[in-house]
């Protein structure tokens, strides 16, 4: 989960590191530090806490040095201090490393490393790595060598980046397993090496990304690969990354959070141009990788996602069921692998991940792989690991989402499943093109339709403020909105520290029900869709123990509104597409609750925007 970049070339390391790092701050920031080498030497810098507190330290005196690296931490073995922020020594101070992972075996390694008079200062279980690395040196290996050496030593899965005072100019970087990305960055007589794209895309667009298993040396005008058997992979090739860069900036707004909750109706619309065909109506999913034959031969489809994506995957199995006639579950990727599925050729695994390197996600896909499930994925990343182990890939078009709290990623994945759902239903033929036809066109109305809800922000922020010193809230809804109430809970606790929970509201009289007085508001999602009736008697149950019904209601829908304390009215929509509708008021509620609360919400505590970590 920790954020990764390097640089060698003609120009000052430092603050190309400084600004990679604060690109990288969303994926950790327990602790930051940046390694410079420079006339022999190696210059090391670092600060617990935020990145701001490294940039105060330094005081604009930067390391000088025309080749380094630096991380940001999300601590996993040790806390959050100086010693322990990496970049990481060996005892002659000639080896620096930083990683993203978890060495398994760290305590018999540093026992080992001990024994053999190495000096280890901190209490990481990285901190082994430079120490492996330096006994190969010392033994007579280059540094590409050590650091594979290396490898065949620790437990488990990393990204890992290295320089020694003894290559000046060179940078070695390893992915082994599903620890996290590494992407190398090719410059104009420069290199790069990040955890993450976005990261490298100010400075290029021509990226290669390591699978796992590989290597990299780079010097500034020079790369090589090579397998963890040392074998030289000579086909590697850069390829053209299409992201914009402005994209990543916060624009006119505060918070990254506000800036893509606004994106959305953009979002969107970009996820399904060029793919929902209109006339003659069809869907044209560029990369979808799985031939027609295969998807009419598969029985069932399961969906996996975790945290945000897991809540688009739940209706992902509702558009499979009820657009595409497929019997369709959907599960919690880390709980898939443990229930070992009973899952085959026969089963259409479709994963959604927004960065595509969220480790649970990544086994479980492993595990379809080794099963021969053919695979589609469903994220927002180009060239992430999840696109490749997957069969085929339809990717939202977000651009990078900055903000650790997803939203416009969300309503982008509800809209790349309904397209899929909606292809796999007419290859199957399960929809004829006048009911494709309506399909596409409900679609095709989300944009201008979210936009319009995004106009209720003021009002939200009202009830917002009124709401804000709450301790709990209960978000109730049914049917296809019931994953909505689960994502607007998830959102209002990670960015506000309220304890939410989101319930199917048939389930309240089951228990919740005994939560509810006048401190608990209730977020009710009482739409137009079907489940209004009953929406309603949950609202009056809510109300007879006097609880507080802040109701996401149909425009019109007088009588609902006055039963509710705070009515949120949204325009009539299709029922299956309601949820991109419905989870806006909940973005921006949680939003302005947070901020009313003065809580960090880009960088939540305790959060990483990747979780690379089981
Ligand atoms: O990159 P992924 O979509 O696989 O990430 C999954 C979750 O970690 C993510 O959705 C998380 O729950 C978000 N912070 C929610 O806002």
């Amino acid at each position: 989960m920790c954020g990764i970049i390097g640089y060698t070339g003609e120009r000052d390391a430092a603050p190309l590191l400084l600004a990679g790092l604060q690109r990288l701050e969303y994926r950790g920031y327990d602790s930051a530090g940046i390694a410079v080498l420079d006339d022999g030497e190696i210059a090391v810098v670092k600060g617990a806490g935020k990145l701001s507190a490294l940039r105060d330290g330094l005081e604009g005196a930067y390391p000088p040095g025309r080749c380094g690296i630096g991380h940001t931490r999300w601590a996993t073995h040790g806390k959050p201090t100086t010693d322990n922020a990496h970049p990481h020594l060996d005892c002659s101070g000639a080896i620096v490393v930083i990683h993203n992972g978890i060495v398994e075996n760290y305590l018999e390694l540093r026992a080992e490393l001990k024994a053999h008079g190495h000096d280890l200062r901190s209490e990481t279980d990285t901190e082994v790595i430079p120490h492996l690395i330096e006994a190969r040196m010392d033994a007579g290996d280059d540094l590409l060598t050590a650091l594979r050496q290396t490898l065949v030593r620790i437990r488990g899965a990393h990204a890992i980046v290295a320089m020694s005072k003894r290559e000046a100019g060179r940078i070695v970087a390893a992915r082994a397993g599903n620890a996290g990305g590494v992407v190398i960055g090719y410059g104009d007589g420069e290199m790069f090496v990040s955890s993450d794209l976005p990261a490298l895309l100010t400075e290029t667009q021509r990226v290669a990304f390591l699978s796992d298993g590989e290597i990299a040396s780079i010097t500034a005008s020079s790369v090589q690969y090579v397998s963890s058997a040392g074998d030289r992979i000579a086909d590697k090739q850069p390829q053209v990354v299409p992201f914009d860069p402005v994209s990543a900036a916060k624009g006119a707004h505060k918070h990254f959070m506000l800036k893509e909750i606004m994106e959305q109706p953009e979002c969107i619309m970009d996820t399904f141009r060029g793919r929902a065909i209109f006339d003659p109506p069809g869907v044209a999913l560029e990369s979808i990788g799985l031939a027609d034959d295969v998807l009419r031969r598969v029985s069932r489809v399961v969906l996996i996602g975790m945290g945000t994506s897991m809540h688009a995957a739940m209706l992902g199995r509702t558009y499979f069921e009820r657009i595409a006639g497929i019997p369709a579950e959907v599960d919690n990727s880390s709980e898939f692998r443990y229930r070992r599925a009973l899952i085959g050729p026969d089963t259409l695994v479709v994963s959604v991940a927004q960065s595509g390197e969220t480790v649970d996600t990544l086994e479980a896909m492993a595990d379809a792989q080794r099963r021969r499930a053919p695979q589609l994925t469903i994220c927002n990343t180009p060239g992430a690991q999840s696109t490749r182990i997957a069969d085929g890939v339809v990717l939202t078009r977000c651009g990078p989402e900055v903000a650790v709290a997803s939203t416009k990623t969300l309503t982008a994945s509800i809209s790349a499943l309904y397209l899929l759902a909606c292809h796999v239903g007419r290859v199957r033929g399960v929809l004829d093109a006048a009911r494709l036809a309506e399909r596409i066109g409900a679609l095709a109305r989300a944009p201008g339709l979210v936009g319009e809800v995004l106009g209720l922000d003021a009002r939200v922020r009202e009830i917002a403020n009124a709401l804000a010193t709450h301790e709990n809230f209960l978000f109730l809804a049914r049917g296809a909105q019931y994953p909505m109430a689960l994502e607007g809970a998830l959102k209002l606790k990670e960015v506000s520290y309220i304890h939410a929970e989101g319930y199917p509201a048939g389930e309240m009289k089951h228990g919740p029900i005994a939560l509810i007085d006048r401190t608990m508001p209730v977020v009710a999602i009482a739409l137009d869709d079907g489940t209004r009736e009953k929406m309603l008697s949950n609202i009056e149950q809510v109300r007879a123990r006097e609880g507080i019904v802040v109701g996401i209601v149909t425009a019109g829908d007088a009588e609902l509104a006055a039963k509710c304390d705070f009515a949120l009215e949204l325009p009539p929509y299709e029922p299956l597409l309601y949820p991109l509708l419905s989870a806006v008021p909940m973005q921006l509620l949680s939003y302005h609750i947070a901020t009313k609360r003065g809580c960090d919400v880009d960088q939540p505590r305790n959060l990483a925007k990747t979780v690379t970590v089981e």
